[in-house]
């Protein structure tokens, strides 16, 4: 996409774009909320910000949000119906802690996000988008997301944990991530991070599925 194109995507996304307050049960437009988003005064806390990108139902967000208290966790999500079904699972949960952003990604995180603030991204099972001429819409074939991620991460240690079930796809995240400088593979047992599945996780682990994961860390040597 050009940039004049991203320029026309963004108004029309920016229409649909909110900030979901879990605890308050409120709705705000994305377009009044000041950028960058100040996350302290956002949780109330100075809390390490982990953010999931299509966050879909919200099971990853719940699990997580029970398991590491001392973390900010949003949820990014796209589509409507979905961003709406996490925030009754989270909120059914107790996970009032939690915000979800109903957005697209390159967008949030292009117009949002203040540079160094986010402490890890999840993207768990990204839309493939199998057909050859659907490709180009992979999100980690959109350079404003890719520059975004760079810029927003914690320089000394943010992280991305990435997973997918389509093998593809991952060989083509993990030579897009390992092209992207300063981010650097980790080997999957360097980090103490418990592994929680998604929904789509259990069921393509259900149909017999190979998972792909990989993390990828900012190296600030
Ligand atoms: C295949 S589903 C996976 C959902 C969840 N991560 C899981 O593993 O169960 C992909 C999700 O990403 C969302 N999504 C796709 N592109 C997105 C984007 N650019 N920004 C935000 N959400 C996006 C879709 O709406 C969908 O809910």
């Amino acid at each position: 996409m050009s940039e004049s194109h991203y320029e026309q995507f963004f108004e029309l996304i920016a229409r649909r774009s909110a900030l979901i307050d879990l605890r308050e049960d409120k709705q705000t437009s994305l377009a009044e909320v000041t950028r960058p988003i100040d996350w302290s005064a956002l949780f109330g806390n100075d809390n390490p910000v982990e953010i999931e990108i299509g966050c879909g139902k919200g099971r990853f967000l719940l699990e997580a949000s029970r398991q590491r208290p001392d973390i900010n966790y949003v949820g990014v999500e796209r589509a409507l119906k979905y961003a709406q079904h996490a925030k009754e699972r989270l909120q059914k949960g107790g996970a009032t802690g939690v915000f979800l952003i109903w957005s697209d990604a390159a967008y949030l995180v292009d117009r949002y996000i203040g540079e160094g603030t986010v402490e890890a991204y999840h993207v768990y099972f990204p839309d493939p988008w199998p057909k050859k001429r659907h490709r180009k819409r992979r999100l980690f074939r959109n350079e404003v997301w890719l520059r975004g991620l760079i810029r927003t991460l914690n320089s000394s240690r943010g992280r991305i944990h990435v997973a997918t079930d389509y093998t593809e796809y991952f060989y083509e995240i993990r030579d897009c991530l390992t092209h992207t400088p300063p981010l650097v593979y980790q080997p999957p047992d360097s980090l103490e991070i418990a592994h929680i599945p998604t929904s789509f996780e259990m069921k393509y682990r259900a149909e017999g599925r190979k998972i792909h994961r990989a993390v990828y860390q900012m190296d600030s040597t």
